[in-house]
């Protein structure tokens, strides 16, 4: 499993399948660990994870970092990746050719890590995976489709320049590890939303 993650991980740092390759300094590979029993999926890296090469490393990342910490849970028990692995420039919204170009390979990262619930982190993530929008109406919710289990919740860096929604982070992410608790002793949880295509 781990060597199976770490082929997927060579291939995105030698990746040349969309145009965000060419102003990239370092593809931002998922980070974490192999059996974790959620996958945080965020946007796409920010300049911090350009020039590092790793997910969730700059303030956004600490953000979630803190929340995480709240929950009881450290970052290195868990698995967290991006919709698209190279930055866009000026941090542009990636596009819908690049989110599809590049959504094999978070694919894959589920298809061997098999994680119980998949995370959600804001609207593109929500948009890319889901079709959704408006994250804020539909965060603290959980979503069912192709037998997947999904949480939604805002992006970290929306934390940064609103206090309020600091709060909201951390009561989610609390809530998530609940139902993971409830996942692992194979409980049933409450879908909100279920997709039937
Ligand atoms: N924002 C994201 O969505 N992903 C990162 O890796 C960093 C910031
Ligand atoms: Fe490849 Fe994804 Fe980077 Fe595009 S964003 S070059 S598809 S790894």
């Amino acid at each position: 499993m781990k060597k199976k993650l770490e082929i997927v991980k060579q291939n995105v740092i030698k990746c040349i399948k969309c145009d965000l390759c060419k102003t990239r300094t370092n593809s931002v590979p998922g980070k974490g660990n192999f059996q974790s029993n959620v996958i945080f999926v965020g946007e796409a890296p920010g300049k911090n994870e350009d020039k590092t090469g790793e997910p969730f490393i700059g303030i956004a990342g600490k953000k979630l970092t803190i929340a995480l910490e709240e929950a009881g849970i450290t970052r290195d028990e868990v698995y967290i990746t991006n919709i698209v692995k190279c930055r866009p420039p000026n941090n542009r919204v990636p596009s819908n050719i690049e989110r599809n170009t590049c959504q094999e390979y978070l694919k894959e990262e589920i298809s061997i890590i098999k994680p119980k619930i998949i995370c959600i982190l804001g609207n593109t993530a929500f948009n890319s995976i889901l079709g959704g929008s408006e994250i804020t109406k539909f965060r603290g919710k959980v979503a069912r489709k192709n037998n997947l289990l999904y949480f939604i919740t805002i992006h970290p860096a929306a934390t940064i320049y609103n206090q309020k929604l600091v709060g909201v982070l951390k009561e989610d992410i609390i809530k998530l590890f609940n139902l993971i608790r409830e996942l692992k002793n194979d409980k049933d949880i409450t879908v909100d939303i279920e997709y039937t295509s």
